[in-house]
Parts: structure tokens; sequence; C-alpha cells
């Protein structure tokens, strides 16, 4: 028999076997979905044991009513609604409601978030003067991360851990300011002035007239980008306990306000690995472009461990058979493109690089498919965005997400700080010695 793994399930319970001869019942939790957990809450006191998980791949870390995807079958879906539908039908602003508070909005509820969102998309005048402390050279994650932030300082007082009135109002806040705040910074990046937001816009239409205005000019806001801006965003509304999400709940579980946890969030997301390979998809197909384009040869240096290299905008620790995200973002790439008549020679190397990793079987092996970022990054592009502000449209999009996991975890009345273990592996207990006996 095998010892120290999960025996049996019995009805609602899994025994386990320790190799000490110890013998555990552990509750089993079903999820809506039928996904099943074994809950180790009682474990390390009745046993001893902790569980090692590095990673988390097999640690759930909370229960959630807001985003169930299925890895295996590409299934996402926020409240119970799919992915599809919402991108084929819905504006940016009834997602973020749907993912904060739990259902669609009726209209009258749409529009009081509108203008909830419009009384809220002013910065604090003096704010505007913290974009000239920044280094010319400070990345627009590091500068968003950091101005939101600062929020909690005009803020402070219904931003503590108050999950109703203050809710609400912090919730429209950060969802209209992070926009004004990411157009500023890159204002600021290019000198121009900063153009203030307008109520009379909707939410992406106002984010582009900030980002592409100038004082000299009219400005009208071309369908075709907004209706792309809107469905990125969309798409990128939430994803459950990812590692940004899962950052946002680490450090709201200390009871930190909402601004601090998505600040954290927010360089969280940074990262290559997670929402930083949007920018990094587009910096590796120029790369191959100038290099002459030969993708079998990058195909083959991300096979070969030592070299370090990586497919960026490839693999997923969730999705194991395509990312449904992906699949909407690649059809609309196409559509987008062809209206706005932009051809990018990067689309096609894109394009070529999916197919030949797909029929590759290293990839195929380890079930590697393009994940969000390997073609969102093009059409971002293609309605002006620059390339090092790809990761912060990535913030803007997952911001309701953050704020709705945020929301239940202080709603929950079981939660508590997030405190993992370890298992030490260093030196057992030696005696100080004083520097001049040192070797
Ligand atoms: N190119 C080449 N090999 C890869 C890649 C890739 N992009 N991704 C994973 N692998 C290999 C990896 O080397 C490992 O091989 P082996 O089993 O031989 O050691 C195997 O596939 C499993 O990889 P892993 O690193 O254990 O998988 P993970 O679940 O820990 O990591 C990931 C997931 C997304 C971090 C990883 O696939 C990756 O680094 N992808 C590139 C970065 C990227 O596109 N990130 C965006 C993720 S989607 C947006 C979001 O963050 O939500």
């Amino acid at each position: 028999m095998t010892q120290n793994v999960v025996r049996e399930i019995v009805s609602n319970n899994a025994v386990l076997y320790l190799p000490d001869g110890q013998t555990i019942e552990l509750p089993v939790i079903t999820g809506t979905e039928n996904e099943k957990a074994i809950d180790i809450g009682k474990l390390r006191s009745q046993t001893g044991h902790i569980t090692m998980d590095p990673g988390y791949g097999n640690t759930g870390s909370c229960q959630s009513t807001i985003t169930f995807l299925d890895g295996e079958k590409g299934i996402l879906r926020y409240r119970g609604i799919p992915i599809e539908q919402l991108a084929g039908n819905a504006r940016f602003t009834e997602v973020a409601y749907l993912i904060i508070y739990g259902k669609l909005p009726n209209q009258q509820e749409l529009d009081a978030f509108r203008d909830s969102l419009n009384q809220h998309a002013l910065l604090h005048e003096d704010m505007k003067h913290f974009f000239s402390s920044f280094s010319g050279q400070a990345h627009p994650m590091a500068i968003l991360s950091a101005m939101v932030a600062s929020l909690s300082g005009y803020y402070s007082d219904e931003s503590a851990v108050d999950t109703n009135g203050g809710l609400d109002v912090n919730a429209a806040r950060l969802m209209s300011k992070i926009r004004t705040l990411a157009a500023f910074s890159y204002k600021k990046s290019i000198g121009q002035p900063f153009v203030y937001p307008r109520d009379s816009l909707s939410y992406c239409a106002n984010f582009l007239r900030m980002m592409f205005a100038v004082p000299s000019r009219d400005y009208e806001p071309d369908p075709v980008v907004v209706e792309a801006l809107n469905l990125l965003l969309i798409l990128h509304a939430d994803h459950e306990q990812n590692c940004s999400t899962a950052t946002v709940r680490t450090v709201a579980s200390s009871h930190a306000s909402l601004y601090a946890s998505i600040s954290a969030g927010i360089l969280a997301l940074w990262g290559p690995l997670h929402g930083g390979a949007n920018q990094k998809v587009i910096e590796m197909l120029e790369h191959i472009r100038a290099d002459g384009g030969n993708i079998r040869k990058f195909i083959d240096l991300a096979k070969d461990k030592s070299s370090g290299f990586r497919i960026m905008g490839f693999g997923h620790r969730v999705y194991k058979n395509f990312d449904p995200r992906a699949t909407v973002i690649k059809n609309a790439c196409d559509k987008v493109l062809n209206k706005l008549g932009i051809e990018d020679p990067v689309l096609d190397l894109a394009k070529q690089m999916e197919e030949i990793a797909l029929s590759d079987d290293y990839f195929v092996e380890r079930k590697l498919y393009p994940n969000v970022d390997f073609y969102s990054g093009i059409i971002y592009r293609a309605i002006g965005i620059p390339v090092d502000m790809f990761t912060v449209m990535f913030a803007l999009g997952r911001l309701p997400g953050w704020i709705g996991q945020w929301k239940e975890l202080m709603d929950d009345p079981t939660h508590r700080i997030t405190r993992p273990r370890q298992v030490y592996q260093g030196q057992t207990v030696v005696d100080y010695v004083a520097i001049e006996n040192r070797d």
C-alpha cells in the first residue's frame, strides 16, 4: 500500500494515511461546477504535517463566486456568463459592474454607475505634479502603481476596509481615476499637455481622447478603435486566482486599503511571466523580424533550456487546451486591422509562429498554446497604444476583477491573514561567533 497519499474519498471526506501511521479524515469541498478540494485546514494542528505546493498549482486559496475557469475545456465565465457572450455584446462598464456587484446592472444601475465614474474622473490637481518627479526612464507600470498607492493619501478615510458605501465610492474612484492616471502618464512622457476627461463620452472613448487629443485640433475617437478597446478590456476583466489577483488578496488580507492592495497587484502584473508578457511578445516578434524572420530558429531556441529563451505569449498555468481569450483576440485582430487599413507584418509572423509551434512535439506534449497576450499587443499597437503602455492597458482591464476579489475577501467573515508556512532546510542551531574569532 502506498503511504503518505490521500487514499480514499469517503462520502464528503478524504482519508489521508501518513508515513508515521497517523490517519486523518479531511472534508472535501465541492464547487458548483463539481470541482473538488480537500480542506487541509486542520492538517497541521492534528498531525504536525503541512502540505508543500510551490507556485500553488494545486492549492485553492479561497472559495469564490466571481469567475469560473476550466483550463482543459477552454471555458471562462464571469459570474456564470461565457466570456464569448460578454465580448460580443457588453460594454466594459457593464462587465465591471457584473464582476464587482455580482449581477448585470439594469439601466438605472448602469446609469448611476456611469455617473459615479464621471464624478470621480478628475485627479486632485496636486497629483499632476507627481508626474514630473519620475525619471524619464520610469516604466508606466511603476508610475501607475505609485500613483494608485498615492490615492490613499487623498482618500484615506473611506479607503480602509469598508466594503459597503465606502466600496462603492472607492471602486468608482479607482475605475475612473486609473484611466486618467494612465493617460496623463502617457501625455507626460511625450511632453504634451494633459487632456481632461469628458463626461459625455463612454469609458473607452473618454480614455482614448485623454490619450490622443491635443488642444490644437478636434478629436473624435474612431468607433472601430473604441470597440477594439472595449473588447480587450472585457477579456482582461478577471481571471480568478492569478498572480496579481492573489497578490491583491494577500495584501488585502492584512486589512490594507483597496488602494494599497491594487497598487501591489499592478506591480505583480508587471512581471513578464504575467501581464508584462504582452509588451514582451511584440518586442520578441520585432526582434525576430529584424533578425530575418526565421521562426524555426526561435522555436528551436525556446526548446533549448540552456538558452533561457521562451516564446512569450505562449503557455499558461491553467489552460491546457486553448485560452478562450486568445481565440477571440486572434479573430478580432484581422477584423480590426482590416477596418483600420493597417497591415502589420508582425501579425503574419505571429500566425506562422503559432502554426509551427502547434505542430511541434515540444509544444504539443507540454500543452503550450497562445495565451491572451500573444495577439493582444498587435491590436493595441494598431489602435495607437505605445508598446510600453500595453501592460497598463491590461491593468485597466483587470481592475474590476481586483476590486471584486478584494470585496469578496473583505466580505468573507471567515477570511484570515494570508500566511503560508515553509519547510526549513537551513542550518540547525549554532552559536554566535564574535567577529575577531571568525574565519
Ligand atoms: N516557451 C517555451 N517553453 C515553455 C513556455 C514557453 N512560453 N512556457 C512553458 N514552457 C515549458 C517549460 O520550460 C516547462 O518545460 P519542462 O517541463 O521541460 O521543464 C513546461 O513548459 C511547463 O512550464 P512551467 O514554467 O512549469 O509552467 P508554469 O505553469 O509554471 O508557467 C507560464 C506558466 C505562463 C509562466 C509559462 O508558460 C511562461 O513563462 N510563458 C511565457 C510568458 C507568458 O506568456 N505569460 C503570460 C501568461 S497569460 C497572461 C496572464 O498572466 O494572465
